[in-house]
């Protein structure tokens, strides 16, 4: 399958070009990197700086699990990113530091607050308002003329569930949600809308702060806002809000994709289907393997070299980046038995879709708990539920989510 990464020119090299629109929207290319393992290669990142990229199992294992190699881009260049595309300054100031851009000390101390406020308990509370979410979303599916799973399910509950979470009033979120909306294309940002979504959140961030702080409820905010009176991890409100708006973007698409995509690939597998419906307790492990199977992240951002560090049999040298593919280590035949199949009881599941490491997502149990309440709730209430297009018309490109999903809901249709 290619020859070894260190035997001279990568003929794969070109082809992994996320600089080139082609290389984006062409559902071959895009299946070909994403459906299993390759040497270590070179490729191009999407503003056409050169990257490493990797895509074995043990290869992404070992990038993520690496402390030399960094999440924040050197110097000054994410900020520069931003700024080139057109993100005005002050909103630059507040993604620049983030949690998924932070390293070491900084990034433990905020990650612990956050670990802290996403807790198990917390996240288990919130699932009877997640089943009452998805209950209200079908009631309004079942009236939509034309129902679509994306818009009129999976979406919308992503973004109510992360309000929930955050403890967003009702009042908010109509709005609330128009800005999700926008927020979601910050690869792509326009800026037009970019820059009022985000100030239009962070203003009502503020205000539930404040009124957080003046009379607590039993929401994220309130709990981060508790957390700042600890003075060795103080937070302070800026962090607080970026913080507020991380979730939104780290649980949303994400969250939709895995329902999506989920949905998808249960209706593709119908004795699969069938043991999910016939085994409640299954829960768990079948939506994990549908996080495998369907990786919702197709890779995770990249990580900088700091000192030369030997990936799959090549040197990352300091300043060169290094991009992983989770979708195609996750079809590493060397880590999973017949990785290509999709198998809910399947034991030995060491999936990264959540990624590894000093970054792992915060947000995994929330979204394997979102998953399991989403689909369960789905399939009882239409048992009949099939695609109203082929499949292959909607199918994710390689970084493209799913768009759309026109059901059919019921038999005689
Ligand atoms: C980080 C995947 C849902 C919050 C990550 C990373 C991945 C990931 C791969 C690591 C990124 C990297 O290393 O560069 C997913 C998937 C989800 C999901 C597949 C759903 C199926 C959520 C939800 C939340 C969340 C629901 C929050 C409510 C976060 C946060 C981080 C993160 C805060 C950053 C952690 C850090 O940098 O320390 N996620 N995620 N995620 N995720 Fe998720």
């Amino acid at each position: 399958d290619g020859p070894a990464a260190t035997s001279g020119p990568d003929p794969f090299a070109s082809e992994f070009d996320l600089s080139d629109p082609a290389f984006i929207t062409d559902p071959a290319a895009g299946e070909r990197w994403l459906s299993g393992p390759r040497p270590v290669c070179r490729g191009k990142f999407a503003d056409g700086s050169d990257i490493w990229v990797a895509t074995g199992y043990q290869d992404v294992r070992k990038v993520l699990g690496e402390p030399t190699l960094r999440s924040r881009p050197p110097g000054d260049s994410h900020r520069q990113s931003m700024l080139s595309r057109g993100v005005p300054e002050d909103i630059v100031d507040m993604f620049d530091s983030t949690l998924l851009t932070m390293d070491g000390a900084d990034h433990m101390r905020v990650r612990r607050l956050v670990t802290r406020a996403l807790s198990a308990r917390r996240m288990q509370a919130l699932s009877p308002a997640i089943a009452r979410v998805a209950e209200r979303l079908l009631d309004g599916l079942a009236a939509e003329p034309e129902p679509d799973l994306i818009a009129h399910y999976a979406h919308p509950l992503a973004i109510i569930v992360i309000c929930e979470l955050l403890g967003v009033d009702e009042e908010y979120r109509e709005q609330w949600r128009e800005w999700s909306e926008t927020l979601a294309q910050a690869l792509r940002p326009d800026p037009e809308q970019f820059a009022p979504a985000v100030r239009g959140m962070a203003g009502v961030t503020r205000k539930l702060i404040d009124a957080r702080r003046a009379a607590p409820r039993d929401d994220l905010i309130s709990e981060l806002v508790e957390a700042q009176e600890d003075d060795s991890e103080r937070l302070n409100d800026d962090e607080l809000v970026a913080l507020a708006m991380v979730l939104v973007q780290a649980g949303h698409e994400t969250v939709r994709n895995l329902i999506a995509l989920g949905a998808l690939a249960l209706l593709q597998h119908p004795d699969q289907l069938r043991l999910f419906k016939e085994n409640p307790g299954i829960g768990d492990r079948a939506v994990a393997e549908l996080v495998r199977h369907t990786a919702p992240v197709k890779h995770t951002f990249r990580r900088f070299a700091t000192e030369p560090v030997e990936i799959g049999g090549v040197t990352v040298r300091p300043g060169e980046a290094v991009q992983v593919v989770l979708a195609a280590a996750n079809r590493d035949p060397a880590e999973f038995e017949h990785p290509e199949r999709l198998d809910l009881t399947r034991e030995h599941n060491p999936h990264l879709g959540f990624g590894r490491g000093a970054h792992y997502c915060l947000g995994g149990s929330l979204a394997l708990i979102e998953g399991e309440i989403a689909l369960t709730s789905l399939f009882d209430r239409f048992p009949d539920l099939r695609p109203a297009v082929d499949p292959a018309e909607i199918a994710p490109r390689y970084l493209l989510a799913m768009q759309r999903f026109p059901v059919l809901l019921s038999p005689e249709e």
